[in-house]
Formats: structure tokens, sequence, C-alpha cells
């Protein structure tokens, strides 16, 4: 069996930087363009509305949802992912406020009609807790009624459809990615974790970045958002609204804040205007309509 190093417990400070962007170059604007198609026919939410797209990385979905009308505050913790989105919205002469921080901890930021994390954006931290001061966040930053979409990974498509080791060229990179499993998945409520070492051989230098991202399972997430007071009313396997299934490979769960804690939330911000009416249809998906279908 091969042996991996551990990644470090801060590996999400160094792992978004330019190579992020050059190994994932599918992840790309007219990916973006179709999810925010997605996400704006499952909510139906109309601009202008204020949301926030954190870990928004090089802008793709801010910029995106900018051009449609929506006033977008981007936040995430990589400075160089950050300067390709200001600059890439200086170019376009878009107006969107980016900021460097923590999701963690937001700061100074609240009264929100939509939270979007986009791209497995959540699991980074080692401990429950920190990762569930994530959806705390999500929840503090919205209005009563707030809305949320959260593109997580897909826990058993990832374990079903591992591929321990590959190598492919990308423009002038070799990139060589290790991938394997920690902790039990069969154990209930066991610390799963997907890790990744991806190696890159360039003009006869070599590098290295690491990820590793905790695996909830949905109903371990779903529990987490119902106590940060976020209430999950949609789920999809896919982008193209197929339903949760062992063999979709996203959970993609759309909810809003629950009454309760919007009050609380609104109380301690100051700020109790409602979020953006939303022109939800009746027969809107929900999650109790189980399985979900596309998207009307
Ligand atoms: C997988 S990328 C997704 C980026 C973007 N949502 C997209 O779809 O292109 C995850 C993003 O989360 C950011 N990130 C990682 N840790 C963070 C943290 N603690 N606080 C804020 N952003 C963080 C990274 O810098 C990166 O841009």
């Amino acid at each position: 069996m091969t042996s991996h190093r551990s990644p470090a417990s801060d590996w999400y400070k160094t792992a978004f930087r330019y190579d992020y962007l050059r190994v994932y170059p599918h992840r790309n604007d007219e990916e973006a363009r179709r999810q925010v198609d997605f996400l704006l026919e499952c909510l139906d939410i109309a601009p202008p509305c204020d949301v926030l797209d954190l870990g928004c990385g090089d802008g793709r979905h801010s910029l995106e949802l900018t051009r449609r009308g929506y006033r977008v505050t981007g936040l995430d913790l990589s400075g160089e992912l950050l300067e390709r989105a200001r600059r890439r919205t200086a170019e376009e002469g878009l107006d969107i406020t980016f900021i460097q921080g923590d999701m963690r901890d937001p700061p100074g930021i609240s009264a929100f009609d939509l939270v979007v994390n986009f791209f497995t954006s959540f699991g980074y931290f080692r401990e429950d807790g920190e990762n569930a001061r994530v959806l705390e966040a999500i929840s503090r930053s919205l209005r009563p009624g707030g809305r949320f979409l959260m593109d997580y990974l897909n826990r058993e498509y990832v374990i079903s459809t591992l591929v321990p080791a590959d190598s492919r060229t990308v423009e002038s990179m070799e990139v060589e990615q290790h991938r394997w499993i920690t902790g039990d998945p069969a154990e209930p409520g066991g610390h799963v974790r997907i890790n990744k070492q991806v190696r890159i051989r360039e003009d006869g230098a070599e590098r290295s970045y690491d990820e590793s991202v905790r695996m909830y399972t949905l109903e371990e997430l779903d529990a987490m958002m119902d106590r940060a007071g976020l209430k999950v009313t949609q789920t999809y396997g896919d982008f193209d609204g197929s339903p949760v299934s062992a063999d979709a490979p996203r959970n993609i769960l759309l909810g809003q804040t629950m009454p309760a804690r919007s009050a609380r939330s609104a109380g301690q911000t100051g700020q109790a205007r409602p979020a953006c009416e939303s022109k939800s249809r009746p027969g809107a998906l929900s999650r109790d309509d189980k399985p979900a279908m596309p998207c009307p």
C-alpha cells in the first residue's frame, strides 16, 4: 500500500493559488453560468438582492450573479484568487465587493438575502466544531427568511469512484494526483475524509499541495445545518436537477433560515428587514417531495 504524507491541518491556506486554477481548468465561467442558472431556477429570487459568495475563489459565480443584476459580496481567504477576481471584475466594469477573510468568521458581514457556497468549499477544518462554525456564519449572514445553496461532495459517490492515482498533462504541467480516504465510512458518525496530494512538474521543477475534506453524509450535514438554524428544503444530486443517490456526484442543498434563528440573528445584527421576496412557485420542489425532480 502506498503511504502518503498527512495533509497539514491548515492545508487550505496554501492549496488555493494559481496552480489550483490551472489544475481544474474545467471549473470555469461556463460551468458557473450553468450553476447560476440552476440556482435561480430553484430559488427564483428576483434581483436586486444581496448575495454572499462564501469561498468565492476567483469570483466566477460572483461575476455571473452580478451580470444578472445581483449585489454580490465575495469572501475568500486566498489573496491570489481574490486578486484575479478583482482584476476580472474591473475588466468587465462590474461592481463587486471582495473581502479577504475566513469563512468561519466573515468580518462585519450580515443581512444577505442569499448565501452561496459552490464547489465543495466546506469541510476543510479538522474539527467538526470548526466546520459547524461555517454554517453558523451562513446563518448569521442571512436576513430573516434568507436562502442558501451549498454545493458539496457526495460521500458515497466519492468512495465508490475513487481513483487512487492518476496523471495528466495540463498546459506545460505534468500533474500527478494521489487520493486516499481516512476514517471508517461504516462507523456511524466516524470522521471520514478524502485526501489528495497534487504534484506538479513544470520546467524541471517540482511542487505540490494537499487537500483534505471532511466527508459528511447528507444526514450529518442536514443535522449540522439544523443546529445552525438552517432548514434544508431541497436536495439534488447534480446541477441537472437529478435526485440525490449513490450514483450522483454532488449533494446540493438549498434552504433558508429557520424563523426562530432569523429572529435571533436580526436581534444580534439590528437587521430586521426580511429577505428579498421569493417568487417561489406553487409546487416548488421540496425535500419532502422526494425524489427531487429537475427544476421547473
Ligand atoms: C474549491 S474552491 C471553490 C472556489 C469557488 N467557490 C468556485 O467554485 O470556483 C474553495 C475556495 O475556498 C477558499 N477557502 C479555503 N479556506 C477558506 C477559509 N478558511 N475561509 C475562506 N475561504 C476559504 C479557497 O481559497 C478557495 O477559493
